[in-house]
C-alpha cells in the first residue's frame, strides 16, 4: 500500500454509500426508510428502491425459519443471512440483529458475535434489544468501532416475560424508563434507536428529547423514520401485527402464480415445445 488515498479508498471494498453519519444527519430534515431483508433477491429490490437501512433482524426467525418466536435464531443463523444480503447491497447501510443471548450475557462473547458480523459477513452496525444490561456494552461496542442501533419499547426476545406481544410505555413508570433508557444509550453513543409498539404520544417525547435519530415500528408517526418487517410490508405475511400496512399483495401473487404451475403441468401445458429441446446427436441412441 503505497499512500493513504489507496487505504482510505472504497474501491474494492464492501463499503456501502450509505453510513451511520448519512443516517444521524438525515435525521429530522427527511423520514429515515427502514426496511428488513434476510436474503439476497430481497436485500436487491430493497436497496434498489433507496431504503436508507437494511436491517437483518431476528423476526427470521419467525418469516423464515418457522418458528414461532426469535429465541431459537442462533447467531450461525444470523450471519448466513447477513451475508446474504450485504453481497446483494450497494447503497444502504445494513445492520445485523443480534439475537437472544448472543449479547449481554458475558463482554467478550457480545463483542465476538458482534463483531463477527462486520468482519465475516460484512455488515455495517449491529442492533441490539436493549435495557440496563446494554449501556455498557453499547459503549464498549462503539469504541472498537461497532455502530450500535439500541431497540427500546416491546422487545420481543422478552417473549416469555410479557407473556406475549403487549404495548409497553402505557402508564408513568414504564415510560419514564423507556425514556430513561433511551437518554442512556445516546450517552453511550447509540447512532439510533427503535421504538417498538409503544404509545405515540411516548415516542414523540423521546424523539423531541433525544439527538439521536429514533425509528418506529407501531411508535407513530412523529418518530425520525419508520421500520416494518419486509414480509409484512408487500404482502407476504399470513399474519401482520396491527400497526404493519400491507402495501402490495405478494402472498396472493405467489398463490396463483404456484396454482397455475400445478395446473400446467397436471394438464400438460407445461412445459411446451418452447420450453424444450432436442440433440441431432442423441438420434443413433433412440
Ligand atoms: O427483528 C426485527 O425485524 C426487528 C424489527 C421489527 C425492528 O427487530
Amino acid at each position: 500500500m503505497k499512500n493513504g488515498a489507496v487505504y482510505y479508498s472504497n474501491a474494492n471494498t464492501n463499503v456501502r454509500m450509505t453510513t451511520v453519519r448519512d443516517v444521524t444527519a438525515k435525521a429530522g430534515d427527511e423520514p429515515i426508510t427502514m426496511l428488513t431483508a434476510y436474503d439476497a433477491p430481497t436485500a436487491d429490490i430493497v436497496d434498489d428502491a433507496g431504503v436508507d437501512i437494511i436491517l437483518v433482524g431476528d423476526s427470521l426467525g419467525n418469516t423464515s425459519l418457522g418458528h414461532d418466536t426469535t429465541l431459537p435464531v442462533t447467531v450461525d443463523d444470523m450471519a448466513r443471512h447477513v451475508g446474504a444480503v450485504t453481497r446483494a447491497t450497494d447503497d444502504a447501510l445494513v445492520v445485523a440483529d443480534m439475537p437472544f443471548l448472543s449479547f449481554g450475557v458475558d463482554e467478550a462473547t457480545s463483542i465476538e458475535n458482534a463483531g463477527r458480523m462486520l468482519k465475516e459477513e460484512g455488515a455495517d452496525a449491529v442492533k441490539l434489544e436493549c435495557g440496563p444490561h446494554t449501556v455498557d456494552l453499547t459503549e464498549k461496542l462503539v469504541q472498537l468501532g461497532i455502530p450500535v442501533m439500541a431497540h427500546l419499547g416491546l422487545t420481543p426476545q422478552h417473549v416469555n416475560q410479557y407473556g406475549g406481544y403487549p404495548r409497553q410505555g402505557t402508564d408513568q413508570a414504564a415510560a419514564a424508563q423507556i425514556l430513561d433508557l433511551a437518554r442512556e444509550h445516546e450517552a453511550a453513543g447509540a447512532f439510533a434507536l427503535v421504538l417498538e409498539h409503544i404509545p405515540s404520544n411516548l415516542a414523540a417525547e423521546v424523539t423531541a428529547a433525544l439527538e439521536t435519530p429514533t425509528i418506529g415500528i407501531g411508535a407513530g408517526p412523529e418518530c425520525d423514520g419508520q421500520v416494518l418487517v419486509v414480509d409484512d410490508a408487500v404482502g407476504l405475511s399470513g399474519w401482520s401485527p396491527s400497526f404493519a400496512k400491507q402495501f402490495g399483495s405478494v402472498r396472493e401473487e405467489m398463490e396463483s402464480a404456484v396454482g397455475d404451475y400445478v395446473e400446467a403441468v397436471e394438464s400438460g401445458s407445461f412445459p411446451a415445445d418452447e420450453h424444450s429441446h432436442e440433440s441431432a446427436d442423441l438420434d443413433e441412441i433412440y
